[in-house]
C-alpha cells in the first residue's frame, strides 16, 4: 500500500513510525512532515491547504490511503475532497468534524441523544451569556466556540472571572471562533482521554491517555497545546471504559448518523469522571497531541490495516492489541512556550532510539544540515515501563542526554500517577 501521511508535528511523527513498521507498507510519503519523519517517509513540500494539489500529488504517485493528522485540514473538508477524488482518507468529513470545530454542534448533538455532559447554554451577544452568568454562578466555564488553538477555554472560579471572559470573546480576542460563545455548567472530578475509531456503524476502543496542558510544574502557568501525556489513565478502569462506550462513544455514532454526519475517524473524547461517571467535556476528531506518542507506543498490533479499516467501513474485522506496559512522553519546548520564544535556536544531539524509547520531532526543521527548533513544542521523549514510575525515569533519563540550550520540560509529567504508584 503507498501511504501520504498529512501533518507535521510529533503526532505525525508517532504515526509515521508506526505506519512504516507495517508489512503492508509499500511506500510513505509525508506533507509537509519534519526532519524526524524524514527517517520513516519521503517528505513532500504540499501546501495542505491546496487540496487540489494534495489530490494531483495523490494520482501522480498512485497513493492508495492517505492519513491526516491535525484537525485544521479535516475542519477545511480534505478527507471529502479527497474521497470524492476516489482516494481512500482516514480522517472525518467536514461536517462530523464540527464535533471539534464547534462546541455548540457538541453540545447540541449531547442534548439531543442523552449523551452525559454539563448543562449548557449557546449565546451570539454578550448581554444574555452575562445575565446566565449570574443567574448560575460561579464556578461556570466560557467557551469560544470555534477553534482557538486550545486557548478558548475559561474555568472561572468567580463571576468576575466568568464575565470578563465573556467580553474577552466577544471583544475578539479569538476571531471568528469567538463570534458564538457557550456557558457550561463547571464539572469536578478527574480529568481523563480516550481514543476510540469509528467507521460510522461500529466502534473499537483504543486506549486511554493523561494530558498535561499547563506549562510548570504542578499543574501551573498558562495552558498549552499539552507538555507531556502518559497512558494508560488508571481513572479508566474497564468498567470506566464500559460505561464510556455504551453512555458517550454509542450514541454519538448513532446520533451522528441519524443527522446524516456519519462519524469516520477517531474520537479523541475529553472526559471528566464525576461522581455520577463519564461526562463529555469535548471531543477532538484526531488523535492528542502528545497523547498519540503514548499510545503508537503501546499499541503492540499493525497500525495501517487499523486506520484503512476504519476508513473503509471494515472496522469489525480488525482488533487492536496492546502491551500492558505503561508509556509516558515528555515534551521539550522552547524557552518562552507558549508565549514568545526564539526561532532556529541549534539542537546539537537527540540520542538514539532504543527498544522502550525513542525521541519524537515536533517543531524542529534542518538549516544548512543542522537541526534546529523551529516551533514551540519541538521534541517528544517517550518511553514504555513496566508502570508508569518506570517509563517516567526512561523518559527524564533520555531526557536529559537531548543537547538543547533553548529547551525547557516539566520535570513532574505522571506524577498523578506516580504518585497512585507509591500509595
Ligand atoms: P477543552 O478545550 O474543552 O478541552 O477545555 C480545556 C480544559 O478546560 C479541559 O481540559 C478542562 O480541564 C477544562 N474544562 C473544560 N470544560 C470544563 C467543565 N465543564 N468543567 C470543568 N473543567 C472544564
Ligand atoms: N494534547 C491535547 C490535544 O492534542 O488537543
Amino acid at each position: 500500500m503507498k501511504v501520504l501521511l498529512i501533518g507535521s508535528g510529533g503526532r505525525e511523527h508517532a504515526l509515521a513510525w508506526k505506519i512504516a513498521q507495517s508489512p503492508l507498507l509499500d511506500a510513505l510519503y509525508a506533507a509537509p512532515g519534519n526532519p524526524g519523519i524524514a527517517d520513516h517517509a519521503t517528505l513532500v513540500a504540499l501546501n495542505v491547504e491546496d487540496h487540489a494539489a494534495v489530490i494531483a500529488f495523490a494520482k501522480e504517485k498512485a497513493i492508495d490511503f492517505v492519513v491526516i493528522g491535525p484537525e485544521a485540514p479535516l475542519v477545511a473538508g480534505l478527507a471529502d475532497d479527497l474521497r470524492a477524488a476516489g482516494i481512500a482518507t482516514f480522517g472525518p468529513s467536514k461536517a462530523a468534524a464540527q464535533l471539534e470545530g464547534s462546541k455548540g454542534f457538541t453540545k447540541d448533538l449531547c442534548a439531543r441523544y442523552d449523551i452525559p455532559t454539563g448543562a449548557y447554554q449557546r449565546f451570539k451577544s454578550a448581554e444574555p451569556a452575562r445575565d446566565y452568568v449570574r443567574e448560575q454562578g460561579a464556578p461556570i466555564v466560557i467557551k469560544a466556540d470555534g477553534l482557538a488553538a486550545g486557548k478558548g477555554v475559561t474555568v472561572a472560579m468567580t463571576e468576575a472571572e466568568a464575565l470578563a471572559a465573556i467580553d474577552e470573546c466577544f471583544d475578539g480576542a479569538f476571531g471568528t471562533a469567538g463570534a458564538e460563545v457557550v456557558v457550561e455548567a463547571f464539572l469536578d472530578g478527574e480529568e481523563a482521554s480516550f481514543f476510540c475509531l469509528s467507521d460510522g456503524k461500529t466502534a473499537l476502543a483504543l486506549a486511554t491517555a493523561q494530558d498535561h496542558k499547563r506549562v510548570g510544574d504542578g499543574d501551573t502557568g498558562p495552558n498549552t497545546g499539552g507538555m507531556g501525556a502518559y497512558s494508560p489513565a488508571p481513572v479508566m478502569t474497564p468498567a470506566m471504559v464500559e460505561r464510556t462506550m455504551k453512555e458517550i462513544i454509542e450514541p454519538t455514532i448513532s446520533g451522528m448518523a441519524k443527522d446524516g454526519n456519519p462519524f469516520s475517524g477517531v474520537f479523541f473524547a475529553g472526559l471528566m469522571i464525576t461522581a455520577k461517571g463519564p461526562e463529555l467535556i469535548e471531543y477532538n476528531v484526531r488523535f492528542g497531541d502528545p497523547e498519540c506518542q503514548v499510545l503508537m507506543m503501546r499499541l503492540k498490533s499493525d497500525l495501517l490495516p487499523i486506520l484503512y479499516a476504519t476508513a473503509t467501513g471494515t472496522l469489525d474485522k480488525v482488533q487492536a492489541e496492546w502491551r500492558d506496559d505503561a508509556a509516558l512522553t515528555v515534551v521539550l519546548a522552547s524557552k518562552g512556550y507558549p508565549g514568545a520564544y526564539d526561532k532556529n535556536t541549534p539542537i546539537a544531539h537527540v540520542p538514539e532510539a532504543s527498544a522502550e524509547a525513542k525521541v519524537f520531532h515536533a517543531g524542529t526543521a534542518l538549516k544548512d544540515g543542522k537541526l534546529v527548533a523551529t516551533g514551540g513544542r519541538v521534541l517528544n521523549v517517550t518511553a514504555l515501563g513496566k508502570d508508569v514510575t518506570e517509563a517516567q525515569a526512561r523518559a527524564y533519563a533520555l531526557t536529559d542526554r537531548v543537547e538543547w540550550e533553548n529547551g525547557f520540560c516539566r520535570r513532574d509529567i505522571g506524577w498523578q500517577a506516580v504518585a497512585r504508584e507509591k500509595a
